[in-house]
């Protein structure tokens, strides 16, 4: 299906109030929506982890950028050991009904024994807080056993608020969500929140959301489709809430490492769908001219999806 009429619908939907509910509702009819929502969450945020588990000194405040539908995240770094976990959103999406399904699911072996490994708890005091988890009748008692502080929707300044100091920085695919300027802050922040111990773990969607399975996938699109268009006419197709992402390619959050003087540990890059190959000669200049330099203009189709880590 034409990539445009997904992007019509989500035009519309962005205007009501409800819209990025409706976007997301197909998504939950799954009949194994919870339990796939607990297996990603919680691989996702402990493979995260693993990159700075053993290295990682202190566990006083995590922060999490972009919570979405699912509080998982934070519970889970929570159990890791972190004593404060600050997550935000730019819209208030979770439900704690849904929570109490998918927490069903949280005495998976697998999951289990991953947390044993690398929690900073013992594992009957990780066993005593999953018993207070699943007893939980409401997010503010649940927040206030595990001191989470959900902000949604937030500004900088409210972090700042509640703590300016963190020794772990981390987000799910959201910073492709995120507008340059709005990055830049982010980055700036982060030099000066990330404790001198502490790491940063973001992984990041690469690619043009129009081309994901689902039954409005364009499949005769490369997953790099998007970059052929000029900033104006993508603005006019996915510049509102739903759809907006900001088509930059890992070379940009490495170029922000170096603008506010981070130290990049490692990016990770994946390919982790078939790859359309996208004639390179059709990025637009748009595309080319937000990079500080471009030395090999392959490099912006290079990977798929990617995590990177980072030190103040
Ligand atoms: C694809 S969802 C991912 C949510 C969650 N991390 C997950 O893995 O399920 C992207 C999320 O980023 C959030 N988002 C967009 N812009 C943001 C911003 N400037 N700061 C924080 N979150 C943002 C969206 O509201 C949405 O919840």
């Amino acid at each position: 299906m034409n990539w445009r009429i997904k992007a019509s619908l989500q035009k519309i939907l962005a205007v009501t109030m409800i819209g990025d509910k409706l976007n997301h509702l197909p998504a939950t009819f799954n009949k194994n929506y919870h339990r796939n929502v607990f297996l990603y969450q919680s691989h996702e945020c402990l493979r995260k982890f693993s990159y700075c588990n053993s290295v990682i000194k202190e566990r006083t405040t995590a922060l999490e950028i972009g919570t979405g539908y699912s509080i998982l995240s934070a519970v889970i770094l929570s159990l890791l050991g972190f004593k404060k976990v600050i997550t935000v959103d730019i819209t208030q999406d979770i439900r704690f009904s849904t929570f109490k399904k998918q927490i069903g699911y949280i005495e998976t072996m697998e999951f289990l024994n991953e947390i044993y490994l690398k929690s900073s708890y013992t594992k009957s005091e990780i066993n005593d807080l999953i018993a207070i988890i699943k007893k939980e009748k409401s997010f503010a008692s649940l927040f206030e056993s595990l001191n989470i502080i959900y902000i949604a929707p937030y500004r900088f300044d409210d972090i700042e608020n509640h703590s300016d100091s963190f020794d772990y920085i981390s987000s799910q695919v959201v910073l492709e969500h995120i507008p340059p300027d709005v990055l830049d802050t982010l980055f700036e922040k982060t030099k000066k929140w990330l404790t001198q111990d502490g790491f940063g773990v973001h992984t990041i969607n690469f690619i043009d959301h129009f081309a994901n399975p689902g039954f409005f996938q364009d499949k005769s699109i490369s997953e790099f489709n998007f970059l052929k268009y000029s900033d104006k006419y993508w603005s006019f197709w996915a510049g509102n809430s739903i759809a907006y992402t900001n088509r930059l390619s890992y070379l940009y959050y490495l170029e922000l490492c170096s603008k506010h003087n981070l130290t990049v540990i490692n990016f990770i890059g994946e390919n982790y769908r078939d790859r359309v190959e996208l004639n390179i000669n059709l990025v637009h200049n748009d595309v080319i001219k937000k990079y500080r330099n471009i030395a090999n203009p392959d490099e912006l189709t290079r990977f798929q999806r990617g995590t990177l880590i980072i030190k103040e």
